[in-house]
């Protein structure tokens, strides 16, 4: 056992997960974690809550005055002190665990001192919280935020791995807006050339990418079934609790596929994470529906067992308008939907996810493809209750001419996406594909409010001190 004192070296070590498994009583372990509280007995024994991140639950530890650092350390413990426990698992008479450590030893690795750790107290708010982002994972809020989000991942590559997708990794830095919005973060290092001038690093101005999309087309076009999971910039001057600057994007991109099959694609892929978060998070999500929204677990259930709706750009409008709900902007054909838009189609009229598509061809990227009626294009977005938009995706301009003059359009030189249109010019074929905001799917799941409290180390503006 490496990671234990070699006074324990002959014990295994099980983490408190384990320890709190009805299965473990009976056997010798050492676990590691830090203290969550401490209640002293008159009776001459310490109880120690710890926990290791490893499952929401804490291990109760019993500590007996008669082992030898009792008096010395044990006695001063508090929260966010570190430890390294020996002991035999026990049933538990207590309410709430089915297990409880009976120390035989306890190795303290780290005092934390009550006067100055900033998570003395339970009940802090999330705004404190996030000013101590480096602590704030040793609470139960962020623990259960981080193992949700880890299962979501792990989900994620599993259903695309189980459907032979190929994992592609598109570079950060990039000379395209693939979006077309202009919210991109420049790359300012410059480099001194032999005559002495300044210039730019890349040659040419580079940006950190928006999306991974159109790099990941170029795969798609050759391989067939690929998908993008990685970080992705926007410096949207939106300071709202549904964005971020740096947020975690999927794209799956695949070829030989059109919108209908987009829409499948992304349908049985948030299935399968509803499904997989259910299953393996069972007191995580708990939590969150004790604590933070009544309606997560039952609405996952839920959707688990109907199929999204499918609707159209043009009739969610004539929606909206007959609604008599009174927005702060009003609707009418060819406007962009606003989160109380999209809010309302899926909490007050469909009560459920809806897949709304074709939207103008005004509003969405060049990228898009031109329907038939030359007023629409071929894109789709995800909504769902409370959020809104969590995928945005489109079947892609396949022909050369329409691309070309759609670039044009839009204001994009079709000679710096050379490169993209060459993947029209040979060997051209349909194909789909879409994006899906990690952190506003976890916001959903959880049913936080604000996108900063699920993800690690949020940046927005004004905010990068981790
Ligand atoms: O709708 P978007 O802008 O689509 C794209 O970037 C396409 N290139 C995707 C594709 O077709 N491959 O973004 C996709 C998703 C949104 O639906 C939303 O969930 C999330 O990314 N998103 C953000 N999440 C957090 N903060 C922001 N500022 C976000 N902007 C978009
Ligand atoms: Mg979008």
């Amino acid at each position: 056992m490496s990671n234990a004192p070699s006074s324990f070296s002959n014990l295994p070590t099980v983490s408190v997960a384990e320890a709190r498994r009805a299965e473990t009583v009976g056997r010798e372990v050492v676990v590691h974690g830090w203290v969550r509280t401490r209640r002293d007995s008159k009776a001459g024994f310490s109880f120690l809550e710890i926990n290791d991140g490893s499952c929401f639950g804490n291990v109760q530890v019993i500590a007996d005055r008669g082992l030898a650092n009792y008096e010395s350390e044990l006695k001063r413990l508090g929260p966010g002190a570190s430890v390294t426990v020996a002991g035999a698992v026990e049933a538990s008479p207590g309410k709430g665990q089915a297990t409880e450590v009976h120390a035989t030893a306890v190795v303290v690795h780290g005092m934390a001192d009550a006067e100055t750790y900033p998570l003395q107290k339970k009940g802090h708010s999330f705004e404190f919280l996030r000013t101590i982002a480096h602590l704030r994972p040793r609470t139960n809020t962020f623990g259960a935020v981080a193992r949700v989000r880890n299962c979501v991942c792990n989900a994620i590559h599993r259903f695309f791995q189980e459907r032979g997708f190929l994992y592609v990794h598109t570079p950060l830095i990039t000379a395209s807006d693939c979006e077309g919005a202009g919210a991109m973060f420049q790359v300012k290092e410059t480099v001194k050339a032999a005559n002495g001038a300044t210039e730019e690093f890349f040659g040419r101005p580079a940006f950190l990418t928006v999306s991974g999309q159109l790099e990941a087309e170029t795969f798609a076009c050759s391989l067939g079934k690929t998908y993008t999971f990685g970080p992705t910039f926007r410096a949207e001057h939106s300071n709202t609790p549904r964005h971020l600057a740096e947020f975690w994007m999927i794209e799956p991109e695949m070829a030989f596929c059109d919108l209908w099959g987009d829409m499948e694609l992304a349908e049985g892929l948030l299935k399968r994470i509803f499904r997989d978060v259910l299953e393996q998070c069972p007191e995580d999500m708990q939590f969150f529906n004790q604590r933070i929204d009544p309606t997560v677990i039952e609405t996952l259930e839920h959707i688990l067992q109907s199929e999204f709706l499918r609707v159209s750009y043009t009739e969610a409008v004539a929606i909206l308008e007959t609604s008599g709900q009174a927005f702060e902007f009003p609707t009418a054909w060819g406007c962009d939907l606003q989160a109380e838009h999209e809010r309302y189609l899926t909490e007050k009229h469909f009560r459920r996810p809806v897949i709304l598509y074709d939207y103008p061809r005004s509003i969405k990227p060049f990228y898009m493809r031109v329907n038939d009626d030359g007023r629409t294009v071929r894109a789709m977005d995800v909504l769902v209750p409370k959020v809104g938009e969590i995928i945005g995706g489109s079947q892609r301009e396949e022909r050369l001419d329409v691309l070309e003059s759609r670039m044009k359009e839009q204001g994009l030189n079709p000679e710096s996406y050379w490169w993209y249109l060459d993947l029209r010019r040979y060997g051209t074929v349909p194909h789909a594909g879409f994006g899906l905001g990690l952190e506003r799917i976890l916001l959903f799941i959880t049913g936080m409010q604000n996108i900063r409290d699920v993800i690690p180390f949020p940046r927005a503006p004004g905010n990068a001190e981790f």
